[in-house]
This record gives structure tokens, sequence and C-alpha cells, in this order.
């Protein structure tokens, strides 16, 4: 049988990654696939460029269009990135009846549900193994190897700048503006950083992850989202004195309903999060990715890699050009639905606002040190029925050469409550004159 013939739309550091892999292992993936699967047509704005990464057996151009319109063509890879031209190259390859494999989660997780349905009612298959965790097959793993589960939760180091971020501030007990110059630097940060360092990018992959585990729409302008900037060397220290580690997490959370949890929903959320310094996850460090699935009948299940790179990304690309290889002559109807379940079973469960979310918490309060301050504290968090679960003092750092009155650091940690309750008790707290600065709150998660 003659070969599956592939376009490639961009070819930066994905797209020759993917070229080189496919090439280099051609005879095992043929094995695999069943035929022969190859790049035979790129388009790039730079085609000199191009054609020197690919040889002079390829065809170059610069016309996206082009290789969308070529008949020859079977699957078209799009590596372009962003909601602009992307989305339109995507709805056009799916009119022209090819199928597309993508690693762009931003425009899924914006626009994924008009390009899934545009591809179901074309009969095309449109595959994002790439867009989340880069060359771990989580996708995979949560769309089949776990289909018979009730997934009760997900939690994610997914964004490999922010966890090379953190890792730093905690070896090297630096503030996180110093870090992220010295990931600039060294090449882990772009230099505009904004989607990484905001939890945007990390967001993005939750949501993909959420309407997969739950059958629920893609749903990012739900997501709750908070990136890594305001936290400090102190806090990082501070939880692991109390045997926790601070990381990135995305997190989709089923909430059935409960006494504590009167609404039946999904959580979908990016903050930093306290979490136990012995799990395997909290020992994930520097770029790595990792992946905890919560299953009700598996139990716990990690999944750990590389989530960026020319090659590990390369991986989950051509892991998606063999799946459509061999299903593509299949029965639309038999095919792996885009989002696991089928189309017309899909869930109305609603994305949880964050006041009804249900975590604990890590506080940190810069307080005068005088009678009676932590009385005041505790005092507002049992009137509002939020339990404590240990208290730490420690003199404070950094404190200022003119500050008028000796000043400590009261840590907190409590029990689960709901963000609202809490946040209600946070303005009571920094309204007391005894609270000198912003208080810092960061969510806890015990993952167990
Ligand atoms: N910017 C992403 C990260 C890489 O830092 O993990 C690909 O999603």
């Amino acid at each position: 049988m003659k070969p599956i013939q592939v376009g490639l739309l961009g070819i930066g550091v994905v797209g020759s990654g993917t070229f080189n892999v496919l090439k280099r292992n051609q005879e095992e993936i043929k094995r695999r696939a069943g035929r022969g699967i190859e790049i035979t047509m790129v388009a790039d704005l730079n085609v000199a460029r191009a054609q020197e990464l690919v040889g002079p057996g390829v065809m170059v151009v610069n016309d996206a269009r082009a290789v969308i319109a070529n008949p020859d063509i079977d699957i078209v890879i799009e590596l372009i990135g962003g909601y602009g031209i992307a989305k339109t190259l995507v709805l056009e390859a799916i009119a022209a009846g090819k199928h597309v494999v993508t690693a762009n989660k931003a425009l899924l997780a914006v626009h994924g549900t008009e390009i899934f349905a545009t591809a179901s009612a074309k009969g095309v298959m449109v595959a994002f193994e790439a867009a989340v965790a880069g060359g771990i097959p989580i996708i995979k793993a949560l769309r089949e190897g776990l289909t018979a589960n009730r997934i009760q939760w997900i939690a994610g180091i997914i964004n490999g700048t922010t966890n090379f971020i953190l890792s730093e501030m905690r070896d090297k007990g630096l503030d996180f503006a110093v870090v992220l110059k010295e990931a600039q630097r060294l090449g882990y940060a772009e230099a505009d950083p904004t989607f990484d360092i905001e939890g945007v990018d990390a967001a993005h992959k939750a949501t993909l992850m959420s309407a997969i585990a739950f059958g629920i729409p893609v749903q990012f302008d739900k997501a709750y989202i908070e990136g890594i900037t305001k936290l400090g060397a102190a806090d990082i220290k501070y939880a692991e004195q109390l045997g926790y580690r601070i990381k990135l997490l995305g997190i989709a959370k089923r909430r059935e309903p409960g006494a504590t949890n009167p609404t039946e929903g999904i959580e979908l959320r990016v903050h930093p999060c306290l979490i136990p310094a012995k799990r395997l996850i909290a020992n994930v460090e520097g770029a790595m990715n990792a992946v905890v699935v919560q299953g009700d009948a598996v139990g716990t299940t990690l999944y750990y890699g590389k989530g960026a790179g020319a090659e590990p990304t390369a991986s989950a690309v051509i892991a998606d050009l063999v799946d459509i290889t061999r299903l593509h002559t299949a029965d639309p109807k038999q095919r792996v639905p885009h989002l696991a379940f089928q189309p017309n079973a899909m869930s109305d469960l609603p994305v949880l606002p964050m006041g009804e979310v249900v975590t604990s918490y890590y506080l940190r309060l810069r307080v005068a040190d005088e009678t009676g301050v932590l009385a005041k504290v505790t005092g507002i968090l049992a009137d509002a029925g939020i339990s404590i679960d240990a208290v730490l003092q420690r003199e404070a750092d950094e404190v200022s050469a003119d500050a008028k009155v000796a000043q400590t650091d009261v840590i907190i940690l409590t029990h689960d409550c709901q963000e609202a309750r809490m946040n209600a008790a946070i303005a009571q707290m920094q309204a007391l004159p005894s609270v000198l600065e912003p208080i810092t709150r960061i969510r806890k998660e015990e993952l167990a």
C-alpha cells in the first residue's frame, strides 16, 4: 500500500523533530501502523530554511493553503500555534476532508467545541496528544486506557517553565523575579513568558483534560487561573518546614454533592499549591511534567515525562499520525470520540465558580509581635467555621530597618473549607491593625 501522505504547517522545533523522528524510525513505525507515513509537503514562511531541514525530496511552499488544497495529502499537521490563522487553517483542512494533528492547546481549549463538531460532521479526526504534557501519552491514557473508570480527579504539573522556576526557587532560596531572569537567559523561559508564568498555558491543558475526563465541553473561560508571579522564597521555605512542596498544578476534580459540598459540578483550576513532600509528584523537578489521575477502579496513577522539546513532542504527534493511519478507513462511529465520550452523551455538569471550590489552605500573615494577635486571627477563623490544622510562628525575614514594631510571620494550615468562606475570613483578618502586610494565601491539596 502506498504511504499515507502528510502535510506539515510550520516547521519550527516540534515540526523538525517530527520530520526527523518519522524518518529515523520509519521502518518501525510502518510495522506498527501497517503502512508507511511520510511528510511529503511542508508550508513555512521561511522556505529556504525549511527546505534545508527536510532536504530536496519534500515539497516546501510558503502558503499553507497549498498544502490543504493538495488532493494527495491525507493528514495535515498544524504546528503554527495560537488562535488566529491556525484556527482558520484547521477549519479549512477539515472542510477539505483532511484529518488534522495539532499540538495547539490554546486553539482547542478555546475553540475545541466548534472544531470537534465540524470534524465529526465531516467524518475526519482531529488528534491532539501533543497538546497536553508533550511526550506523556496522557490523552491516550485518559481517553482509552482509563475508559472503565469514573475519574475522580486529575492534578498535573503541566507547565515545564514554571516547574523549572519553582524548582530553582526552592533549591537556591531565590525569589521569583531573580529566577525568571536566569530561566530566560538559559532558554527555559521565553522572552515573553506571560502564558507560562500566569498559568494560562497550564489552564489550556487542564481544560482539555477536564473535558476528556468528565465528558464536558471544553470551557477555558470558566477555569480559575492564578500563576506563580507572587510566590516568595519565604513561602517555599515555610512550606518545606511543614512537610510540603509548592507546585503549580492544573486541577480538574469531580465534586459530588455532600454535606460540605452543596453543589455538584467540576472544579477546574490552575494555581500554586502545597502538596505533601512525600508524594511522588512533589518530587518532579526542573522542566519535567507529571499528571496524577485518580479513577474509582484503578486508584491513583501517575504519568511522568518531558512536557516539551522537539522529540518528546514529536513522539506524541507521530503517535497521532499512527492512530489516524490505522483508523481512517474505519467507520467514523467506531473511532475513539474526540473527547472520549460520544458527542450525544456529553454531560452538562457545570464548572463551578471558584467561590464554591472546597480545598485547604496555607496562610501567611506578617503581624506585629504583640499580645493577643494570634487569638484574634484564630478567632476569626473559628467564627467562620474554618478548622486549623497547624500553626507555625517564625521570626520575620526582611523587616525594613525603620519598622516601628517587632514583626513576626504566622503561618496557618487549615482543613478543607469553601473558598468563599476563606475569602471573607481573609478580608476580616486583613482589616486587623496588627496585620501589617497583604496576607499570603496558597491552596493546599493532599492528593491522597
Ligand atoms: N511552554 C510550555 C511549558 C511548553 O513550559 O511547559 C509546551 O506546552
